[in-house]
């Protein structure tokens, strides 16, 4: 009897689970198809870039991309003939807090936004690689990389493996995407089940 509702039960968590799986797998595949390509294609052109300097690869850091994404939410509209201090964008605590993202995880991280009409890769992943941000791109300090992009914009955020630059937040100091919501699904349901 205990043995069957256990069994019973772990059924029923293993189906729910996949159908979590399932459904993250969906939202990040489906909505995001395209966003993702660009994305991953402009931070493959910057590793490139990077290993032609004997550098490491960045890694795809999701809380800078956050950020990145809500920066360049708050550049949608400008046009690049609009000179904009992308320092200067207000809001900037607000989004802190919506990405969870520590104020002082970001003080070694790094900004860099360019404005290219259609956002063309090739004229965008040059503009990064070869104007003065290059020599950002070209330091060993930065280990990770946050994308955004909206109309003309694109937003690259470099982060670091230090405490002051890791983009983190109190709750989850490591890269925290959908394997941290997995883990607290995952502790729902024991807790549901222990009940
Ligand atoms: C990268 O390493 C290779 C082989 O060690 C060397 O020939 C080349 O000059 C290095 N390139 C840079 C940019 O340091
Ligand atoms: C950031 O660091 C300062 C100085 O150490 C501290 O006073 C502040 O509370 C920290 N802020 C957060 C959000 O942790
Ligand atoms: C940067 O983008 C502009 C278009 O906004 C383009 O005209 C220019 O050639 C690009 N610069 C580089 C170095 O690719």
């Amino acid at each position: 009897m205990v043995i069957s509702l256990f069994t019973h039960h772990l059924r029923l968590l293993t189906s729910l689970l996949l159908a979590n799986l399932l459904l993250l797998a969906s939202v990040t595949h489906g909505t995001h198809l395209t966003q993702h390509n660009e994305k991953e294609s402009l931070l493959k052109g910057i590793n490139v870039f990077r290993q032609s300097q004997n550098l490491s690869a960045l890694t795809m850091n999701y809380k800078a991309s956050c950020f990145a994404k809500e920066i360049a939410k708050q550049l949608e509209g400008e046009s690049c003939s609009q000179v904009t201090d992308p320092n200067s964008v207000p809001g900037v605590p607000d989004i802190l807090k919506k990405c969870k993202v520590n104020i002082n995880s970001t003080t070694d991280g790094l900004m860099l936004s360019v404005c290219v009409v259609n956002r063309v890769p090739n004229l965008v992943l040059n503009n990064f690689t070869q104007t003065f941000y290059g020599k950002y791109l070209k330091s060993s300090k930065f280990t990770g990389a946050g994308i955004g992009k909206e109309d003309d914009w694109t937003v690259v955020v470099l982060s670091t493996s230090t405490p002051a630059g890791s983009f983190s937040s109190f709750a989850c100091r490591s890269a925290c995407g959908s394997l941290c919501y997995l883990i607290v699904l995952l502790g729902l349901f024991l807790t549901w089940l222990i009940e």
